[in-house]
């Protein structure tokens, strides 16, 4: 049996046939859609979500598979005091697989260790978040049709953004990458992500503040939501909120083939008029997070399809 923590929990081999397995799954849902027939999904969720909770309930359904579970701390027994690692023993004899998101750091991982039925982190606090890696790898290698040799902007909350931390952690595997990591001085990527992920494995990355800067110099732009359940006091979240916005003069510096993508929710960082621009793939992306999850539900069910 296998859980998902980290994106490194697979091998970039693993990676590429769930990849492969989204895009045959897009190319052909009428052959996976009764696949998970009598099989559960439990969607456990400690704290707010539209896009992932929703995007694993409607994986599971295109599987022909159901779905179970609560979306905030309040509405289960942790409000009052069940501890995560009874919350799953008991969740494991309801569900065959379970997709958990918590604010705390680490707690996916201790359900794991409690669990009989595969464990998805769906999100633990400012730590990591695989499953919008594995989406954003599905959504990158579908519009641009390749992983490796290409300079990545990311854009916004890189302390806090645990997307960002996640999808630095898969990139770096492939060949040619390079980051332009582009945030206030006060939000830069953590030092273990710099030292451990990045100096580590001998990547070319620069930090700057301004987006303007480096645009034309880019082949993706990531951009992210500053984060403002992680901030220890309003203030500064409202200094940091709208120290980017990206609008259409923005854009205008970027090339014709930069794509933009955002895990979503957007607040004021990408201006509603760049919505039409074809360089802007962020819905898609929500398209492509759906198959991303088929093929990580089955991945992880084992399920055998002919
Ligand atoms: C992200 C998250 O929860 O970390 N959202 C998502 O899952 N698509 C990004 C965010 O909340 O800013």
């Amino acid at each position: 049996m296998r859980h998902l923590m980290s994106p490194l929990d697979f091998t970039v081999e693993e990676l590429d046939k769930v990849l492969s397995l989204a895009g045959e799954i897009e190319k052909n849902p009428e052959k996976y859609a009764h696949v998970c027939q009598g099989k559960k999904l439990a969607t456990i969720f400690y704290e707010p979500s539209t896009r992932t909770r929703l995007s694993f309930e409607a994986a599971m359904m295109n599987l022909g598979g159901n779905v179970l579970g609560f979306s905030s701390a309040a509405s289960s027994s942790a409000a009052k005091g069940e501890s995560v690692s009874d919350t799953i023993r008991m969740i494991s004899c309801y569900a065959d697989i379970c997709a958990m998101r918590h604010p705390k750091e680490g707690a996916p991982l201790v359900a794991s260790m409690h669990s009989s039925i595969p464990v998805i982190n769906a999100g633990d606090g400012g730590h990591q978040h695989p499953t919008q890696t594995i989406t954003d790898l599905l959504t990158i290698k579908s519009l641009k049709g390749r992983l490796g040799n290409l300079t990545i902007g990311l854009c916004g909350d890189l302390k806090f953004g645990r997307t960002v931390h996640s999808l630095i952690n898969a990139l770096v595997r492939y060949e040619g990458v390079k980051f332009v990591l582009i945030s206030p001085e006060e939000l830069r990527v953590p030092g273990y992500i710099r030292e451990e992920v990045l100096d580590a494995n001998g990547i070319e990355y620069k930090e700057v503040v301004r987006l303007e800067d480096v645009m034309s110099e880019l082949d993706l732009l990531y951009m992210t939501r500053v984060q403002k359940e992680r901030f220890f006091n309003e203030e500064d979240y409202v200094r940091m909120k709208d120290f980017y916005i990206l609008d259409k003069q923005k854009m205008a510096l970027g090339r014709e083939d930069m794509l933009v993508l955002h895990p979503l929710p957007r607040v004021n960082e990408i201006s509603v008029e760049v919505d039409d621009d074809p360089r802007a793939v962020y819905f898609k992306q929500v398209q492509y997070g759906v198959y991303a999850r088929m093929a990580l539900i089955l991945t992880l069910l084992n399920t055998k399809v002919e």
